[in-house]
């Protein structure tokens, strides 16, 4: 059985105080969350720690936003994915479309990444997903494909096990344009089906969340396709009421 999970990327959002606001309000609704869906906040790597301490002994799993390509040493600037673990989290976004877009971020950085999140013990939220005009030139599939291939096909089964994806539509993010649930879900599908090719039956325990405009009127329809596993959530887990209310979808 896979993991149902809705995650809530802050991005470059909240001061420390209001990041723990935030952290303390999920943690304070827990109990409308349905006990099967994991909860996962990432805010900034400034928040990390005393969020940590906000969310103790809670249900409610850290994760960062990304991480170095590099194990340490002169670095300016980086943060790595030992650093991470060490201060409570255990997983970490990676491959975000706004890196990839805004950071240059390639599928050969994205594989050491990976292999330094997993070295330390953090589930990487892999995101992968088009832009508009690979989507109306009908090359969405290849897109996708290429990003599974290039950055998972290394890893072994055991580390793949560990690996939650994210299908973001760089169309969708941000914009106020959801992808309707039948694109997802055959993204999703397309997926599952892609990483089946290489990893099996594997593929069938392997979390895939949906990103792009998910909020509370949408989740319950995405959430009830077959092979949407939950949300990796971005403006709508800016509040708390708004991310609750997306976990209950379920
Ligand atoms: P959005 O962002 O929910 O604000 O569209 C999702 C994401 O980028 O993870």
């Amino acid at each position: 059985m896979r993991k149902k999970i809705v995650a809530g990327n802050w991005k470059m959002n909240t001061t420390v105080a209001a990041g723990k606001e935030l952290a303390k309000d999920i943690v304070a609704a827990l109990g409308k969350v349905p006990k099967d869906v994991q909860l996962i906040i990432a805010p900034p790597f400034t928040h990390l720690a005393p969020v940590a301490d906000v969310i103790k002994g809670s249900a409610v799993a850290l994760s960062a936003q990304n991480c170095a390509d590099k194990a340490k040493g002169a670095f300016t600037g980086e943060v790595s994915a030992e650093m991470i673990a060490g201060v409570g989290c255990t997983y970490t976004i990676l491959g975000h479309s706004e890196r990839r877009q805004y950071y240059g971020e390639t599928s050969d950085t994205l594989v050491a990444k990976m292999a330094l999140a997993l070295e330390n013990g953090l589930s990487p939220i892999y995101c992968v997903g088009e832009m508009l005009s690979e989507r109306e030139a009908g090359n969405h599939f290849n897109v996708i494909k290429a990003q599974l291939e290039e950055v998972l096909f290394g890893l072994s089964a055991e580390q793949m096990a560990k690996v939650v994806i994210a299908y973001e539509p760089v169309w969708a993010i941000g914009t106020g344009v959801t992808a309707t649930s039948e694109q997802a879900q055959e993204v999703h599908a397309f997926i599952r089906k892609t990483l089946a090719a290489k990893f099996g039956d594997l593929a069938k325990d392997i979390t895939i969340l949906y990103g792009g405009s998910c909020k509370p009127s949408n989740a319950k329809e995405l959430f009830a396709c077959p092979d949407i596993d939950g949300g990796l959530i971005g403006g709508a887990s800016l509040k708390a009421d708004d991310f609750i209310a997306i976990a209950q979808s379920y």
